[in-house]
């Protein structure tokens, strides 16, 4: 009995003093993992930020002692268990080349965003404007339009107090000059603008939204009455006043309602026309006011 107690205590202390690698950890994760959304990707996320790594740097050190396991091991957990975002867990995201401050009470940025940045930046150019982000959250879009185009005088407009907190701290984080604006979109406001960019909220109260995505971000920045469409059709009612002549309305959209959106806006407009993204999804709806 003596024996076999201190070989068990003998076993467990090697067991704590063994030092993980790298690769034991992406199998711990995948071994362990209690969610649906597991992505590999947000192990490599959570290394990069942790241990300042490149996804290069981790590939080749998949055989070394893991750095910082205690650290590393605590995220990880709370990812595979608890189905945090690694991005809430770490409260930073990247967005078009910047870093950003994230915390549960603003959407994750995704990637699919940088296609309306982008556009937005090519016709905003160097000239002098006023724009307007409406539902601004994190304030990714208003900052890295401002931050590329100097000559733009940018509002960011939000109804959560919470979500415009984010925003204001990143803005002073990257220097970009914001007018954050707490507002239900563009009620009561009579600012005329030359470009109005929105990323609304557009699921349906129906539609499928995994579980990790339901369970943490807000569903303030998610969910939109009217099939969805509620925020775009209050937006683009709003536009008939707050947008100037040769003014430009640019949206990100869902494919799914893509048809139904230019069905609506023709009724007001004649200049619609899509962007598609890279997974040849219509993603971005550019609305031009000709007069
Ligand atoms: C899909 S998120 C977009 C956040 C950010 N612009 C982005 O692209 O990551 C939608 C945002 O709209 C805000 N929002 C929801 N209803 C709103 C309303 N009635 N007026 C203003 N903002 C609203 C939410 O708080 C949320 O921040």
């Amino acid at each position: 009995m003596d024996f076999l107690f201190l070989w068990s205590f003998l076993f467990n202390c090697a067991i704590i003093l063994v030092i993980m690698k790298y690769k034991e950890l992406f199998k711990y994760a995948r071994d362990n993992n209690q969610i649906i959304d597991f992505e590999e990707e947000a192990i490599y996320f959570l290394i990069e930020e942790i241990n300042h790594l490149k996804r290069h740097e981790i590939i080749l050190k998949m055989n070394d002692d893991l750095d910082n396991e205690d650290i590393l091991m605590e995220k990880v957990n709370r990812y595979i268990k608890d189905n945090i975002p690694v991005q809430y867990l770490l409260n930073t995201a990247y967005f078009y080349g910047n870093r950003f401050f994230v915390n549960e009470n603003v959407l994750i940025p995704r990637f699919d965003t940088e296609i309306l940045v982008d556009k937005s930046i090519e016709l905003i150019g160097s000239k002098k404007c006023r724009i307007v982000d409406i539902g601004t959250g994190s304030g990714i879009i208003a900052i890295s339009i401002k931050l590329k185009c100097e000559n733009a005088i940018v509002d960011g407009i939000d109804v959560s107090t919470k979500a415009l907190d984010v925003a204001k701290k990143n803005a002073h984080d990257l220097n970009a000059d914001i007018n954050f604006i707490e507002n239900d979109m563009l009620e009561g406001i009579d600012t005329k603008y030359d470009f109005i960019i929105s990323n609304p909220p557009y699921i349906d109260g129906d539609e499928y939204v995994s579980d990790i995505v339901k369970s943490n971000e807000p569903s303030l920045a998610l969910f939109s009455e009217d099939k969805g469409m509620y925020h775009y059709k209050k937006i683009i009612q709003s536009s008939l006043n707050n947008l100037n002549d040769d003014g430009v309305l640019l949206f990100e959209i869902p494919d799914n309602k893509c048809d139904a959106l230019m069905e609506y806006a023709s009724m007001y407009y004649q200049d619609i026309e899509y962007i598609k993204d890279y997974n040849n999804q219509r993603r971005v709806l550019i609305i031009k006011n000709r007069k």
